[in-house]
């Protein structure tokens, strides 16, 4: 923000602001605020902790899809699968790889938060086998299975009964065997990447701000907003933030009054 030029990032959010403007417009005036203290360009640190407000928005369409999986209430179509898919690319593949390949290394060649990184690293994987799981059962409207008793019912016995008798109707199948595999591992992704996100935020990202030159942290960056430009296209962040905005709306949660 110095010599009162803004990043492209920032020049997005400062043009943006109607669709998310709850949420959007606080980070914003804190962007700018922070911009005020650090040098010019982009600041790394705010970049990962504003990917994280998108983590913890996504964690909560989660809560509610496991909720509602739970309660056997029907969910808007392709939600799970756009919800997963946000994580899959933004989170897996572009935050956590700019952590293990910008952020961790950083502090492992000076000799900090080795234990952590370890945990920390361990979760990634761990994350990106649940998001595996969650898409591997992700089944869009499925038809109904056929029932199979039918092929096997002899001529003979449909005349006699004039179709299935009571004693040959099939057990009812477990309805929710892959719903209840997307629901336990939406929990099990909360359950891990609120604590995880949390840690990082106020042990990891601090710590990074400590042992790199402000030359160094404004490189840095520049690095991930060019990453980040690479991988989503101008204005890539607001895109994502509206995607979430988008499922939030769809599972009726995204009225931020409503958890007032
Ligand atoms: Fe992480
Ligand atoms: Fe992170």
């Amino acid at each position: 923000m110095e010599n009162g030029k803004p990043t492209s990032r920032r020049r997005f959010l400062c043009l943006t602001g109607g669709l998310a403007a709850g949420v959007v417009l606080p980070a914003l005036s804190s962007t700018a605020r922070g911009a005020q203290t650090e040098a010019a360009g982009g600041n790394p640190v705010e970049d990962l902790m504003r990917e994280h407000g998108v983590l913890r928005r996504v964690l909560l369409i989660y809560e509610e899809t496991a909720n509602r999986l739970d309660r056997k209430e029907a969910l808007p179509p392709d939600t799970i699968e756009a919800s997963a898919h946000i994580i899959r690319r933004f989170i897996h593949d572009y935050h956590e790889k700019l952590e293990e390949e910008e952020v961790f290394p950083r502090l492992q060649n000076a000799g900090k938060l080795n234990d952590l990184i370890a945990i920390l690293t361990a979760q990634h994987q761990a994350g990106r086998r649940l998001t595996d799981t969650i898409l591997q059962y992700y089944q869009p409207a499925q038809e109904p299975e056929p029932p199979k008793h039918k092929e096997k019912m002899p001529a003979a016995m449909d005349q006699i009964y004039g179709g299935t008798p009571l004693i040959f109707k099939p057990k009812k199948r477990k309805p929710s065997g892959p719903k209840y595999e997307v629901g336990s591992a939406m929990r099990q992704f909360v359950r891990m990447y609120r604590p995880h996100a949390a840690r990082e935020d106020t042990v990891l990202f601090p710590a990074l701000h400590s042992i790199a030159s402000p030359r160094e942290f404004q490189a840095l960056g520049e690095k991930f907003e060019d990453r980040e430009r690479q991988l989503f296209g101008a204005g890539g962040f607001g895109k994502i933030v509206d995607s979430v905005a988008d499922i939030e709306k769809k599972l009726g949660i995204y009225d931020l009054s409503q958890y007032t």
